[in-house]
């Protein structure tokens, strides 16, 4: 199999090293930037390259990895569903509702699939959750509260699309990693959404950079998020409420879980192996390729967190701008 990696920035190159350290396909190149498309060639001892999706597309590929910022996901998106092409696609869908909307209609006409890359899903803590909620350990969950936080986020990034709302920025689209988890965990329909935000620090950007969301769900679900480009460390955490247990984790640390039949805490291991979650990651992608599978998370998921992250947009900046 052979793959295009489209977009050669911070996670463009996170899974081209993937690919490559775990001899898991053919692969080339797709970056405008010539600095950094040289650099990265040489970097990796890549062949073939190009300088423009439409160029590499005149190529035989079976597959493509999005890695453009998020303004740009739909054209390439439509390009490759054209060009009979199933993606993986990096979060979050797309920069504005119409453009997702229209993303979910380009794979339904052309029958292809966006597997939207929340990449958390296949990191081993999040999977232990999701198993233990599943499983009813928690007898009948009634909130999630998580928490992202930190700067560093704004810096990782080759270009500055976090800081833009025509490129697709701002703290909900860029951490909506935690409304995909969450809603993945809780496992009902949203109901309705509130959210607030600032422009705590950076009063010269056109998009948040703190957020407080609140998701309502069927089955008297609440799900509350916390969000900020602000915090001079970069940390997640995680809790779970149920009727017969809950769930404490942040990141560095043991998930801890408190049985209520038992009456104590318990600790299991919660490491993550970032490797292991970005080859896993791809192998599902290929997995999907080569059966015809439908991924974990298609354009149609992909959409629905995309509403939630409108709404709370939409609500947030009422006031702020
Ligand atoms: N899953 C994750 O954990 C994760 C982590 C980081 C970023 N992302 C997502 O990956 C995407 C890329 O993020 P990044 O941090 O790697 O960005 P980046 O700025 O580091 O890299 C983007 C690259 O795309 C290239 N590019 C191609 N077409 C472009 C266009 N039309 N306009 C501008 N640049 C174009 C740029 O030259 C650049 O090299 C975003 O959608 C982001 O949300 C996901």
């Amino acid at each position: 199999m052979k793959l295009l990696i489209h977009g050669c920035g911070y996670i463009g190159e996170v899974h081209l090293k993937t690919v490559l350290n775990n001899h898991l396909c053919e692969v080339a190149l797709c970056e405008m930037n010539g600095q950094r498309r040289k650099e990265v060639a040489e970097k990796y001892g890549i062949d073939e390259t190009y300088t423009s999706l439409d160029e590499a597309l005149k190529h035989s590929f079976d597959g493509v990895v999005i890695c453009t910022p998020n303004f740009a996901h739909k054209d390439d998106l439509e390009k490759c569903v054209k060009a009979g092409l199933n993606v993986m696609l990096e979060k979050p869908m797309s920069s504005t509702l119409e453009s997702a909307r229209e993303m979910r209609e380009l794979c339904r006409k052309y029958d292809k699939f966006a597997f939207v890359a929340y990449c958390l899903r296949f990191a081993q803590p999040y999977q232990r959750i999701k198993k233990m909620v599943t499983e009813g350990k928690l007898g009948k969950v009634f909130g999630i509260h998580a928490s992202v936080a930190g700067k560093k986020a704004i810096t990782d990034a080759k270009t500055d699309y976090r800081t833009k709302r025509a490129l697709g920025g701002g703290v909900i689209s860029d951490f909506s990693h935690e409304i995909d988890y969450a809603l993945w965990f809780g496992g009902k329909p949203v109901k309705n959404v509130k959210c607030f935000g600032a422009r705590a620090i950076h009063k010269e950007w056109d998009v948040l950079d703190t957020a407080e969301l609140l998701i309502s769900c069927e089955d008297d679900l609440c799900i509350a998020i916390h969000m900020d480009f602000l915090q001079p460390y970069f940390g997640r955490s995680i809790e779970i409420y149920g009727t017969e247990g809950a769930i404490r984790w942040r990141d560095n640390e043991s998930i801890k879980f408190y049985d209520c039949k038992k009456d104590k805490w318990i600790e299991m291991d919660s490491a993550i192996d970032w490797d292991d979650v970005y080859r896993e990651e791809m192998e599902h992608y290929l997995h999907c390729l080569q059966t015809g599978e439908k991924p974990m998370i298609d354009a149609e998921n992909g959409f629905e967190t995309f509403e939630v992250i409108d709404k709370c947009v939409q609500d947030a900046e009422k006031g702020v701008f």
